[in-house]
């Protein structure tokens, strides 16, 4: 399903349960010994993907281990991004070379408990999102921008080496299935340029929500 909002150079896997997990490297069952039971079921299942994905660019199975603040540590030349949520498991990969950097992102098609929508938004964004279910309201629009900010999140992560609050971005939503997050923050060098946002697609369908950012904008 993920595969529907990632352009053609991006590679990836996704699977909408558990059921024959793959096998683990022993570098990964480590990072479990303490793990419960959902945690190891959806850490396994979603490096099942990410080697699923790698395959696909033509590279052989290896350990996906978290490095720096969690984010995967891909093998040399290669982008990517992982997600798991209640009922989905997802990986996307790509050669560097080609894009610049992945964040995916998927959620269970619920709104947001309690006053979280006030701790992650920004006025704007609740004015869009007042705006969006006015027209469309079968739709969870704030558990979507959300997801679309975690997406965003971790495609600027690899990138930047540093934390970006949910204040630091504001991301603008079209029902098109577009998105786009424009930076209040300096963003990191790539090539010439200075990011300055970032663009993805987005999925609502059975019940979750996918986000999906690829590359990066103006420098990448
Ligand atoms: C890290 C974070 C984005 C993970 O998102 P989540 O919805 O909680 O969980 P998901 O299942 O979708 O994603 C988990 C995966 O994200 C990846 N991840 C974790 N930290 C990461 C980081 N710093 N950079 C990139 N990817 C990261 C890992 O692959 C992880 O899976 P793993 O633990 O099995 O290796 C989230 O917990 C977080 O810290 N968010 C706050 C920052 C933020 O979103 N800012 C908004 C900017 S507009």
């Amino acid at each position: 399903m993920i595969e529907e909002i990632l352009p053609w150079d991006v590679r990836s896997a996704d699977a909408f349960d558990d059921l024959g997990q793959a096998p683990l490297f022993a570098e990964e069952a480590a990072l479990l010994e303490r793990a419960v039971d959902k945690r190891r079921a959806e850490f396994a299942t979603v490096r099942g993907c990410a080697r699923r994905a790698l395959a696909e660019l033509g590279l052989p199975p290896v350990a996906v281990l978290p490095g720096e603040r969690g984010a995967p540590r891909w093998p040399d030349g290669v982008v990517g991004s992982m997600t798991h949520c209640e009922g989905y498991r997802a990986a996307a990969v790509a050669w560097a070379e080609k894009v610049t950097t992945i964040g995916i992102d998927a959620e269970p098609a619920l709104p947001l408990p309690g006053k979280v929508l006030d701790m992650v938004s920004l006025p704007q964004e609740r004015a869009l999102l007042t705006r969006l279910t006015d027209a469309a309201p079968t739709v969870c629009w704030d558990r979507l921008l959300f997801c679309a900010k975690e997406a965003v999140y971790k495609a600027w992560f690899p990138l930047a080496k540093r934390w970006l609050g949910f204040e630091d971005a504001v991301i603008e939503i079209d029902p098109d299935g577009t998105f786009s997050a424009r930076l209040l923050v300096s963003g990191p060098r790539v090539g010439d340029g200075e990011v300055d946002g970032f663009t993805g697609r987005w999925l609502a369908r059975d019940g979750l929500l996918l986000a999906a950012v690829a590359g990066c904008g103006p420098a990448g």
